[in-house]
């Protein structure tokens, strides 16, 4: 998923500190809403606690994407086809890549992932489980776009963005990174790419709500993680017990907020820089943005992609888009 310690595409100073972290808390703290990117949630503590949120009851979409990729392989085999490369953007952790790499007869996996040495992990895993596949894993930031392996340059590709990681972006930072996919993806053949990719539905907010509210307070305790590296890794004072866990659905936006609320007046440093917080102001920590059939649709068109198949889950609750470049035209 995002930067893990120790890691080649990491910038650290001469005291070791991720520069791209300290200048994103920084630059996010000193906002009227305060606020910090949600990439900042995944060291090993955080990437821990979110494999526990999504073992957790009320957190659905996991378990219901799963539950499409299941059901639905004869259906990917006949719309996506044999001898693609199947190239994952943010490398597969889960059981969810060999469901699709089972389903369709790929003729090569490709994953993509900031994090060096969580992505040589999962390759291994990979190439163990499909013996006979090339794994060719990239080590890359797949928010731009990626030069591929020529191994795989003349394969049709289809990319794989499962987990409705697209909903953590607003809406321009989306468009550029499906249209930066796009560009990953574009072979030297006359073969459109395609792009199987998770989005989470618009439903019922209580439902959206207990999903990033849980009882046992999983999701809390991923929040105040963000704090806790903060106050580690950046040299901070932010007191954490004055700080509660709040999810928040914004009806206009389609979107489930975090934000972590001071439960009292604070002043804390951060890198020798001083903020303070008064009772009831938030930092905004995460969106996550949800869709209906025509916002994921409109999403997908405004960078270049024509949707073709939609799966959902028994339940509803959670769509698989197929999409395919579409072709240059003149358009009317
Ligand atoms: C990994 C971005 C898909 O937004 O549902 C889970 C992260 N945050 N609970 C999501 C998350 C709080 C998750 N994604």
């Amino acid at each position: 998923m995002a930067a893990r310690e120790g890691m080649a595409l990491v910038d650290r100073d001469e005291a070791g500190v991720d520069r791209a972290f300290r200048a994103d808390v920084l630059a996010g703290l000193r906002q009227a809403q305060k606020a910090v990117p949600a990439r900042w949630f995944y060291d090993d503590a955080g990437s821990q606690l979110f494999e526990d949120i999504t073992r957790l009851e009320e957190y659905y979409p996991t378990r219901a994407e799963t539950e499409i990729l299941e059901a639905r392989s004869r259906a990917f085999a006949m719309a996506i086809g044999p001898g693609r490369a199947v190239v994952e953007f943010g490398s597969g952790s889960s059981v969810k890549t060999p469901l699709l790499l089972s389903a369709i007869k790929p003729a090569a996996y490709v994953p993509l992932d900031i994090s060096g040495g969580f992505l040589r992990e999962a390759a291994a895993r990979l190439a163990h489980q499909f013996p006979g596949l090339p794994v060719h894993p990239v080590e890359a930031d797949f928010m731009r776009e990626v030069a591929l392996p020529a191994s795989v340059s003349a394969l049709p590709k289809l990319g794989f963005f499962p987990g409705s990681t697209i909903g953590n972006m607003v809406p321009r930072t989306a468009v550029d990174l499906l249209r930066s996919m796009r560009l990953t993806l574009q072979a030297d053949v006359g073969v459109q790419p395609m792009l199987l990719i998770g989005m989470d539905l618009v439903k019922n907010p209580r439902v959206l709500i207990a999903a990033y509210d849980d009882a046992k307070g999983v999701t809390a305790a991923f929040n105040l993680n963000l704090v806790h590296r903060i106050n580690r890794e950046l040299a901070s004072t932010i007191p954490a017990d004055a700080l509660r866990h709040v999810a928040r659905w914004e009806d206009d936006l389609a979107r489930v907020e975090m934000h972590l609320e001071a439960v009292r007046d604070i002043a804390f440093e951060v890198s020798g820089q001083h903020f303070a917080m008064q009772a009831g102001e938030t930092i905004h920590t995460e969106n996550s943005h949800k869709f209906t059939r025509r916002s994921g649709n409109l999403l997908l068109a405004a960078a270049g992609w024509t949707p073709r198949r939609r799966w959902l889950d028994s339940a509803r609750r959670f769509s698989l888009i197929l999409a395919e470049a579409t072709a240059p035209r003149n358009a009317p």
